[in-house]
């Protein structure tokens, strides 16, 4: 197999647009370069699993825009299907983590690929990736959007990394503060005092 290719660092900000200037900070990473490299992963992942049995399993919510591009650029056969995890959040932190729905596909023997937004401790995607491992699977890689590279507490890896960005809290593209921003088509950064506004 050949290797996967590397991650894209972004750091630099941008100025975002009028409307989101009060709250965001910048622009990390726009919607052109999030087209870009969403094309590349999908590219990897297909000749990757090219003549597989594909389950796709994306973990709810913040991969709603990322795995409709996602998919709709992978032109191999795959089934879908969800996991829903929510983790008690308090501001920015994460906390205790609970299933709000379970897988219904059949995975066992069957190649995973397990889709979600971010990386960072890794607790969500070990958490997810020891119930899956239970179900016998042939093979699970997993595929996310962003990965924050110091913050990890577990020991987890991602084999498709969209963006390795720095340790700031991100929104947009799928991914929320109190459950909104996930509608922005590109990934911005808070601005702190908005951490704790509802
Ligand atoms: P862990 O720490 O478990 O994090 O790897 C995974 C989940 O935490 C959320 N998360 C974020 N959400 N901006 C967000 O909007 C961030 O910067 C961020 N960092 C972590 C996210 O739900 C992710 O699936």
């Amino acid at each position: 197999m050949k290797e996967p290719t590397r991650s894209k660092q972004v750091s630099d900000c941008s100025r975002p647009p009028v409307r989101w200037r009060r709250e965001l900070r910048g622009v990390l990473i726009r919607q052109t370069q999030i087209a870009h490299r969403v094309r590349k992963l999908a590219n990897e992942i297909e000749r990757d699993f090219a003549g597989r049995d594909l389950v796709v399993v994306s973990l709810l919510n913040g991969t709603v825009l990322f795995l409709a591009d996602l998919i709709r650029n992978l032109s191999l056969p795959m089934r879908l299907d969800f996991i829903g995890v929510s983790s008690y959040r308090e501001g920015t932190e994460s906390r205790e983590l609970i299933l709000t729905k379970e897988l219904r596909l059949e995975v066992r023997g069957r190649d995973v690929l397990v889709v979600d937004d971010i990386l960072d401790t890794g607790r969500t995607l070990k958490c997810v990736l020891d119930k899956l491992r239970e179900l016998k699977p042939r093979r699970i890689k997993v595929c996310v959007l962003l990965e924050k590279k110091n913050c990890r507490v577990e020991k987890v890896r991602a084999d498709y990394v969209g963006f390795s960005i720095p340790d700031l809290f991100v929104v947009g593209y799928g991914l929320d503060f109190a459950e909104r921003y996930r509608n922005l088509p590109f990934v911005g950064v808070l601005r702190p005092e908005y951490y704790h506004i509802g």
